[in-house]
């Protein structure tokens, strides 16, 4: 497995642009299941779980033709709708195809999504939903098998103990594209990758009002067509970036900066002293210039992860990190996923002073932190991890780096081109830059269960 080797201390500088979102482009390469005609896509990011979902609509018969700027879907045999475990263990986000292959075939098994690093994750919202348009679902061999010979409007509430869910109002605002006569969806999720499969639907001749709202309504048509759709910049890399600058006080400038989206953290930034500043006053703010600047001490806040539009628990492992070298105590609850803190022994391991009560962190600021051998099990852990990295004094070696494929392109990449000192090392090369047990001091040997 490969890991990244970071040299702290450079402060970044110099402009970088936004890539597509990765949970916006992940529900509209599903989308494609529900139409024959061709849909071609701009800015799908190339990452490993958009590599495994695209492998998983080949299976279900899509053919896919990729270039470096565009992605060309159509389905050309509808024969087989099932999404089988070996995909779907590799990506919870498999489980999108649901509704989409229900809609349009009929049928739909998918391989019921296990929990994940960070906790339970349930999908029970999804199939109460699907069940209220009319799906008769049952679970076989751990598959989800759903049949309906034609899904009926309804009108259905989406709330769950900890808000709406994102992919679970993805697959029911998609199968009830397809469905007779009128879904209204109650407690829908506001993220605006919601929004964005909504504006591809629509444009692929879907009747869809108030996404973006709590309140989505869905006039069922017979079918959907092909189109172009230009995905939408990715709001995390984007905060995660704007969060790197901050953690090495550097000044960067970032293009397609999703500042609309963002405002929740943008709030959050500006009470640390991080200042995101918009470039042009007349852009379009979904994806506009920003510059970063920060001030000299940082400040402690108290932040509460939410859903849209408050402040997204995909950035608070980042934001934790920042949070290390404020001066004075910040605390963070996890209102989502409230096991999500798999960053925090890891934090602790570069010097980081945390104390954990359940789902809230406190963080007591510390002038610096140190390089260390770390690792994370999730996406986000890691990126936390990378950006304690560039800060700290010292190298710091993270490893696992095939979490941050999965949401990052080519991290490494934008990193270096803002000054930063950091490699990737091959997975055979690893080890050569790990401490031996000889050589690390004893107060620093990592403990394991027996
Ligand atoms: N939940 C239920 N029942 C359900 C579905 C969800 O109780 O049927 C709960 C979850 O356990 C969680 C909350 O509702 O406590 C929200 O979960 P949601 O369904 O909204 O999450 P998701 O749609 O599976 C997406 C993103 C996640 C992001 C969450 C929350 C994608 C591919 N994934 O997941 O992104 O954290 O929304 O915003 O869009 C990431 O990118 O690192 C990532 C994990």
């Amino acid at each position: 497995m490969d890991a990244f080797r970071i040299q702290g201390g450079h402060r970044l500088a110099g402009t970088i642009s936004v890539d597509g979102s990765k949970n916006a482009a992940l529900p509209l390469l599903a989308a494609t299941l529900l139409t024959d005609e061709v849909v071609s896509f701009n800015g799908i990011p190339h990452l490993s779980d958009i590599s495994n979902m695209l492998t998983l609509l080949k299976e279900l018969g899509c053919h896919v033709n990729e270039t470096e700027t565009e992605t060309t879907l159509q389905v050309e045999d509808c024969s087989n709708a099932h999404a089988r475990y070996d995909i779907v263990r590799t990506m919870r986000a498999s489980v999108c195809v649901l509704g989409p292959l229900l809609a349009k075939r009929g049928i739909a098994k998918v391989s019921m999504p296990g929990g994940c690093s960070f906790g339970d994750r349930p999908i029970d919202l999804h199939l109460r939903g699907l069940e209220a348009l009319g799906a008769r679902i049952e679970l076989d061999g751990g598959d989800i098998i759903a049949h309906a010979d034609k899904l009926l409007g309804a009108t259905i509430f989406l709330g769950g103990p900890f808000g709406s869910t994102v992919l679970g109002t993805a697959n029911v605002m998609s199968a009830a594209t397809l469905a007779e006569g009128t879904t209204i969806i109650e407690s829908a999720a506001c993220e605006p990758e919601i929004v964005d499969l909504a504006n591809l639907l629509n444009e692929m001749g879907a009747k869809i009002s108030g996404a973006g709202t709590p309140r989505i309504t869905i006039e069922g048509v017979d079918q959907l067509g092909g189109t172009t759709y230009e995905v939408m910049p990715d709001r995390i890399v984007a905060g995660t970036w704007a969060i790197a600058a901050a953690m090495t006080n550097g000044v960067i400038k970032i293009d397609r900066f999703p500042l609309n989206q963002l405002l929740a953290v943008r709030d959050v930034l500006e009470h640390v002293g991080v200042h995101i500043n918009q470039l042009n006053n007349d852009e379009d703010t979904n994806a506009c210039s920003v510059q970063i600047e920060t001030d000299r001490v940082l400040k402690p806040v108290i932040f509460t992860t939410q859903p849209f539009p408050g402040f997204p628990t995909d950035l608070q492992a980042q934001m934790m990190a920042l949070l290390c070298l404020a001066r004075g105590n910040s605390i963070i609850t996890e209102k989502i996923y409230p096991e999500r803190f798999m960053h925090v022994p890891e934090l602790s391991r570069m010097g980081a002073r945390l104390v954990r009560q359940g789902a809230t962190v406190v963080v007591q600021g510390v002038d610096n932190l140190v390089g260390a051998p770390v690792m994370a099990s999730d996406l986000r852990a890691s990126a936390s991890l990378v950006l304690a990295g560039l800060a700290a004094e010292g190298e710091t070696i993270v490893s696992r780096v095939y979490h941050l494929d999965r949401g990052y392109v080519k991290m490494e990449e934008t990193l270096k081109s803002l000054g930063a000192n950091i490699e990737r090392l091959a997975s055979a090369h690893v080890d050569d830059f790990l401490p031996t047990v000889e050589t690390v001091p004893q107060n620093q040997v990592i403990q394991t269960d027996s």
